[in-house]
């Protein structure tokens, strides 16, 4: 029997999680601690750690899983900002899944814009209330706007079908554009100056961290509504703040929030909450905020399971597997996966 340490446990992890692990020889062990390098030591003498997107996998963590034992890291989650992929590379190996439900997420995406755009939280609060008055509720078509898509990927591309749906003009912007499609991209410039929309699908990386910044903000439409199911790092909170506050943003609706770590996925209810930022943001009433729960659907949590059963029974009976993470892959060198099957 292979044993995991699974960290940051929520209730619904559990199901999917003791229904494909067992059965194929892996005991998941599970903590509801997040794994940090205070908790790290919890993993010594397991075979792997299986994380989520805010355990946070730094150098000291690598460290001490490496020094315990652990040899795999398998994120139950497709992002792996919160890893130092290139330290572990040739200590402990990494992987992911890459995919789960794209659609989970695009029809979160639309579902936020939605809410906001139609007041549907608001009607909904009123009307429990007896409350049936129709003021402040006036919302927009969505048809003929034109939205704005950072990121062609997986998601990326549903939440633009699903636009299309809806008879809105999309742009797109993606360093790596799609060939083959008729996606229209344009410039990230273009697409701040003409959406009234504009909704993210892009990775968080160095490059990407804070796009939407105090200076992005001042080339978009007055009235613009924000999107952002992504990583919370892709806007700079203070800035979008400021944005609201200015009423140049008309309305945003994050899923995800770049000081997140110690505050989504928990019941923080009855507690103050530190974060001024977000504190006001969340007071204003064209703000809507969801806690990362765009991924969360009956479809998605199997298939997260499934997958990461399927990388953990990959590398340790077939010596790799496809979804392994590593930042030389691709360079025949230094990385060996295309000889071995696995990256180092
Ligand atoms: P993907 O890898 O299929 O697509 C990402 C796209 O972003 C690619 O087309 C890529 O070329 C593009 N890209 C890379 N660097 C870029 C840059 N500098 N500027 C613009 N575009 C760039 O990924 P997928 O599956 O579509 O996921 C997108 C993001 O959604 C993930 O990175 C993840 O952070 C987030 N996500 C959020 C979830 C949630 O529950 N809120 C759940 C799953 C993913």
């Amino acid at each position: 029997m292979l044993r995991f340490a699974f960290f940051d446990t929520k209730a619904y992890d559990k199901p999917a999680f003791e229904k494909y692990g067992p059965k194929n020889g892996i005991e998941f062990k599970f903590f509801e601690t997040k794994l940090t390098p205070d908790t790290a030591s919890l993993a010594h003498g397991f075979d792997g750690v299986c994380v989520f997107v805010n355990d946070r996998i730094d150098s000291a963590v690598i460290d001490s899983l490496a020094e315990g034992g652990v040899k795999l890291i398998a994120l139950r989650c497709a992002g792996y900002n919160n890893v130092d992929v290139p330290y572990a590379f040739g200590r402990i190996h990494v992987v992911h899944v890459p995919a789960y439900s794209p659609y989970a997420v695009a029809e979160h995406a639309m579902a936020m814009l939605l809410t906001s755009v139609r007041r549907v939280h608001k009607a909904y609060n009123r009307t429990k209330d007896h409350n049936f008055s129709l003021s402040g509720l006036t919302g927009f078509d969505l048809h003929g706007k034109t939205v704005g898509v950072v990121g062609t990927g997986k998601i990326g591309r549903i939440f633009i079908d699903i636009c299309r749906g809806f008879g809105m003009r999309v742009l797109a912007y993606d360093k790596f554009p799609a060939k083959d499609t008729d996606i229209q991209y344009v410039s990230l410039e273009a697409l701040f100056e003409e959406s009234d929309i504009i909704s993210l699908h892009c990775p968080l990386t160095e490059e990407t961290r804070h796009m939407i910044g105090e200076e992005s903000i001042a080339a978009m439409k007055k009235g613009v509504v924000l999107v952002n199911t992504s990583r919370g790092g892709l806007v700079d909170s203070k800035a979008l703040l400021e944005g609201i506050k200015s009423r140049k943003i008309g309305a945003a609706c994050i899923d995800v929030y770049e000081e997140e770590a110690d505050i989504f996925f928990e019941d923080r209810s009855g507690h103050i909450i530190d974060d001024d930022t977000l504190a006001r943001l969340i007071s204003m009433p064209n703000v809507l905020v969801t806690s990362h729960q765009a991924f969360l659907t009956e479809e998605a949590l199997e298939n997260i399971a499934e997958t990461t059963v399927g990388n953990i029974l990959g590398f340790f009976a077939n010596g790799g597997h496809e979804n392994e993470l590593c930042y030389r892959c691709g360079n025949t060198d230094s990385c060996k996966k295309h000889r071995v099957n696995r990256c180092f």
